[in-house]
């Protein structure tokens, strides 16, 4: 992603970092206490692990939207995050976010809707029955993962509170509390982290509203306690731990839209064909699979989940990346 521009077709180090030296230099940040944030006094809590504390959460598995990719390691999806309120590190979320409170929480949905509601997460969680889904994660960095998470679409939260016809897209908005997420005093997006979808998008049975991975409710630095999951576009798309769905008449603003406009667009869906300005898109890196002579994984237009693409019929996909 893009943190500052160095020089044009440089990427930066925290792009380009294999997973093996970010993990070493996990360790090396928690023992020296290096980082910048834990500079600021932020301390580094241990590293989270499949927790046998962290509340199960029971979904029956949905085959018919599940892959079949060798789900990722829970240590690897927990520990090689982006959630940049907690800093831009890889290893930053992990060490970071035990400093988030899942718990009260609230989702606000308004906006365009006739019945706007303010729901807790126990209200979220009896919304809909919960299902869950291996779906691939395709960063715009060139890495992926394929992770189990739980959840329900948001098409049964949009159907409750009943869109105007005015509602064209839904815009989502993420918490930036300075007190519980560090990363929110740098200047390295503008907060809060929003993002957005055309109103048929997060219809779309694949977009899942989600509040657990791995059987469990989900961990901090994965977006707790609930975010959104569009397994067609790139992950920041993904926002976590939301605050606010809101349906709109015009297009909303996105968080990476607006600190690098010819980089980010409002689609962003995974496209192999057109390449990232600074990099090529063509192939990915299955974390996991990073040993020295592992070979790259072809990108799959979107991301491998074809029956997507009369979303777009009709639009060129290089215009509206
Ligand atoms: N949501 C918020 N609020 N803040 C972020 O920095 N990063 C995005 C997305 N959602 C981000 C976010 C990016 S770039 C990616 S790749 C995914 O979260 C990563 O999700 P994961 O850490 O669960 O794999």
């Amino acid at each position: 992603m893009l943190i500052k521009i160095p020089r044009r077709n440089e990427p930066l180090a925290s792009e380009i970092t294999p997973r093996e030296i970010a993990l070493s230099r996990r360790g090396f940040l928690q023992g020296l206490a290096a980082s910048s944030l834990a500079a600021a006094g932020w301390s580094a809590p241990a590293i989270a692990t499949e927790s046998s504390t962290r509340q199960r959460l029971p979904a029956q598995r949905n085959a018919k939207y599940s892959a079949t990719d060798k789900p990722t390691a829970y240590a690897d999806a927990t520990t090689y995050n982006n959630f940049y309120e907690f800093g831009t590190d890889k290893g930053d979320p992990a060490l970071y976010a035990g400093s988030l409170k899942p718990r009260p929480w609230t989702v606000r949905v308004d906006g365009e809707v006739k019945k706007p509601l303010t729901l807790d997460i126990d209200a979220l969680l009896k919304l809909a029955p919960l299902e869950e889904r291996l779906y691939r994660l395709r960063c715009v960095e060139g890495w992926s993962m394929a992770i189990p998470w739980i959840g329900f679409p948001l098409a049964e939260l949009i159907r409750k509170v009943e869109p105007t016809g005015n509602a064209k897209y839904v815009e989502f908005t993420t918490l930036a509390d300075r007190a519980q997420m560090p990363g929110v005093r740098s200047r390295v997006l503008e907060w809060p982290y929003t993002e957005g979808l055309r109103i048929d998008e997060a219809n779309h049975p694949l977009t899942l509203l989600t509040l657990g991975m791995y059987g469990q409710v989900l961990p901090n630095q994965n977006g707790a306690p609930v975010r959104i999951i569009v397994p067609w576009k790139y992950g920041f798309k993904s926002a976590k731990s939301l605050v606010r769905i809101r349906f709109t008449e015009v297009q909303p603003r996105t968080s990476w839209n607006l600190a690098a406009p010819d980089e980010y667009g409002f689609y962003s869906n995974v496209n192999p064909e057109v390449d990232h300005p600074r990099w090529s898109q063509a192939s990915e890196r299955r974390i996991g699979e990073d040993g020295f002579f592992t070979k790259k994984r072809k990108t799959l237009m979107f991301n491998g989940y074809p029956e997507v693409a009369s979303l777009y019929s009709g639009m060129d996909l290089r215009k509206f990346y």
